[in-house]
């Protein structure tokens, strides 16, 4: 079981943007978190970081060719604009779930909208970086 964790723009800044928001760990922790569970419970982790929305795009259609199973993916703002990266994920079939690490429902109204849930199977939200593991679960239950 091969599983892809795609963030999204400012993820890599995790522990140093808006901390009473995103909490104090940083993006290497959110990494060795991952690498952890992935040891835990027994599938093979890739894992990738853009500011960039085509290079999103790219490694979304790398999937595809890689034969991952699953890909859990925090577009950052892009959730809330990109049809690009709806478009990608749309394109292919494997499950794909959204996570977002802030409660975007109960922030600003701009964050209430995804365009790229309806390309996914599901979502997890405000559940700080344990919204990962919650996310990897969902998609090892299939
Ligand atoms: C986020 C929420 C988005 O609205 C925001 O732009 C982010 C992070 C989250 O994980 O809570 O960059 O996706």
């Amino acid at each position: 079981m091969k599983i892809l964790v795609i963030n999204g723009p400012n993820l890599n800044f995790l522990g140093i943007r808006e901390p009473d928001i995103y909490g104090k760990q940083d993006y290497k922790f959110l990494l060795s978190m991952l690498e952890d569970y992935a040891k835990e419970k027994n599938f093979e982790l890739e894992t990738f970081q853009s500011n960039h929305e085509g290079a999103i795009i790219d490694r979304i259609q790398q999937a595809y060719f890689e034969k991952v199973d699953g890909i859990v993916i925090n577009p950052g703002a892009y959730t809330h604009y990109s049809y690009a990266i709806h478009d990608a994920l749309a394109s292919v079939s494997m499950k794909k779930i959204e996570i977002h690490i802030s409660n975007v429902n109960e922030r600003e109204s701009f964050r209430h909208i995804s365009v790229t849930l309806p390309a996914c199977d599901g979502q997890v939200v405000g559940q700080g970086l344990k919204g990962y593991l919650l996310a990897i679960d969902m998609i090892l239950e299939q």
